[in-house]
């Protein structure tokens, strides 16, 4: 029998996301540890950027070291940031002894710039990209793309997050002073074993992917952060490998999602918790003059039910009233008065998007996902017994599933047989017009690279390609599930 719940089916146990393992228990005891801010790069000016992947050790837990990945740093790598109308300059150098292929996830860049699987630097290579970054202010970020080792590589460390600036983002009063009121949250979800290495394995991940026992901020266990008392903006990015979470705070304050994966909202739009998938990044802006702590919560939605906010508000009741709330927080904000706050209100006008009209789209797509039990038997002993693709077709290389026009308007519609999925596309960004067959909800109705799907029900969403991507270098449309990517759910396109 399928072990698969989908993500509107109800919950087990909120006993389950508490995620009590001995380590995690000792580490309870103590105070909360710094939230780690990633160092910053600034490519602003267009200099060079040396980037050394390389192994290491790193601790998650006091006392305890991890072998892990990274980039100029033993865990994820420094924050890159650039501005529209530069060059981003990066040097990777692959001091592994496997090959490593890094990509610009949510980047409008050529083919050749990408760091698709083709890309693959060998042990010891080094790769010299020159990032010409002509979209507008967003929060993207790099991470392996390696053939087959996406997910291992990834969950070991091998990510960060890029910033890019605009005369928009610049003009408009929202709070910008990285690592103080500005803040990369990159979410994580990890298991140790008894002697604290990192858990993984591909073969024996279940049909949902690869999903860790504990949430990790920054490659921090529910770290804390001192900010100003006043707006704080945090840059979310889901880069779990295959967890899907609701986001919200303790308190069930309001806070105002300004951004999205591809940039600027229109306007800011108020919520109190939100979905977020893995390879997508929200930017939401919390309001702390109040004085008061803010921990934020990063709920499996697995464990929940998605379409029941009555629900989770009853787990938050009893989460509020144990002992375990505090522990729970994936990160708690505390106001430090000294700081220098930025107490401006939220802009009510942002970014200006543009729709085409229907008479603009010049052709449409259609994409299945499709996981297919090979063997009733072996089905639920995890992906390795299972066939993933898309439209029948599994990932390869030497293969181009699709021929894309530049520069003209083209509506993809995607649908899975089985499950939630982020689908994600390569070298753009694009508008979501349905998602999961239903309207889409204002907070996803800016600049996307992924979309959820759920099931039989249709996404579809508009997009335009304005570089180039030959057949030797293609873009990748695939599920962002890095399992299901790196089990075959993954096509090559060209745009000419
Ligand atoms: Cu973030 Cu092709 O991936
Ligand atoms: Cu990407
Ligand atoms: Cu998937």
């Amino acid at each position: 029998m399928p072990v698969t719940l989908s993500r509107r089916q109800f919950l087990g146990t909120a006993a389950l996301f508490l995620g009590t393992s001995c380590l995690k228990q000792a580490w309870s005891a103590s105070s909360h540890p710094p939230l780690p801010i990633p160092p910053l790069a600034d490519g602003r000016d267009g200099s060079l950027l040396d980037l050394q992947i390389q192994s290491g050790e790193w601790s998650f837990m006091p006392g305890v070291r991890t072998p892990t990945l990274g980039i100029n740093q033993s865990y994820l790598g420094p924050t890159l940031r650039t501005r529209q109308h530069s060059t981003l300059n990066l040097n990777y150098h692959n001091r592994l002894d496997e090959g490593v292929a890094i990509h610009g996830h949510g980047l409008h860049v050529p083919g050749s710039l990408d760091g698709g699987p083709q890309l693959e630097m060998a042990p010891d290579a080094q790769w010299q990209p020159a990032l010409p970054i002509v979209q507008p202010a967003a929060t993207c970020w790099y991470h392996s793309h390696t053939h087959g080792r996406t997910g291992y590589q990834t969950y070991h460390g091998l990510a960060g997050m890029i910033i890019i600036d605009d005369a928009l983002s610049d003009s408009l009063e929202l709070p910008d002073q990285y690592g103080i009121d500005d803040l990369p949250v990159i979410i994580q979800d990890r298991t140790f074993d008894a002697r604290g290495r990192l858990v993984y394995s591909l073969e024996d991940a279940g049909e949902d992917g690869w999903l860790g026992e504990t949430v990790v901020i920054n490659g921090a266990i529910s770290p804390l952060a001192r900010v100003p008392a006043g707006k704080i903006r945090l840059r979310l990015l889901n880069g779990s490998n295959a967890r899907f979470y609701i986001v919200t705070f303790a308190d069930n304050r309001t806070f105002h999602k300004i951004a999205s994966d591809g940039g600027l909202l229109t306007a800011p739009v108020p919520l109190t918790s939100m979905e977020m998938s893995p390879g997508e990044r929200c930017e939401i802006v919390v309001d702390l003059s109040d004085g008061q702590t803010a921990r934020l919560l990063t709920l499996f939605e697995d464990l929940l039910d998605a379409e029941g906010e009555g629900i989770i508000d009853d787990i938050l009741s009893v989460m509020g009233q144990s002992e375990f709330s505090q522990q729970e927080a994936a990160l708690t904000l505390e106001v430090d008065q000294s700081l220098r706050a930025n107490r401006a209100p939220l802009p009510e006008k942002m970014a200006t998007i543009v729709r085409p009209e229907e008479s603009e789209i010049k052709r449409t797509r259609s994409f299945v996902l499709t996981m297919d039990h090979a063997d009733s038997h072996a089905g639920h002993k995890g992906h390795a017994a299972m066939d993933m693709g898309i439209n029948g077709q599994a990932m390869d290389m030497n293969v181009i599933n699709e021929r894309v026009k530049r520069g003209e308007w083209e509506r993809w519609r995607i649908r899975a047989d089985q499950g939630a999925h982020p689908f994600h596309i390569h070298g753009c960004s694009f508008l979501i017009e349905q998602m999961e067959g239903e309207t889409v909800p204002l907070s996803q109705s800016g600049w996307k690279d992924t979309v959820v799907l759920d099931d039989d029900d249709w996404s579809s969403v508009l997009v335009r390609f304005d570089h180039r991507a030959t057949a030797e270098f293609p873009y990748m449309y695939h599920c962002h599930i890095l399992e299901h990517e790196d089990r075959g759910m993954m096509g090559q396109f060209t745009v000419t």
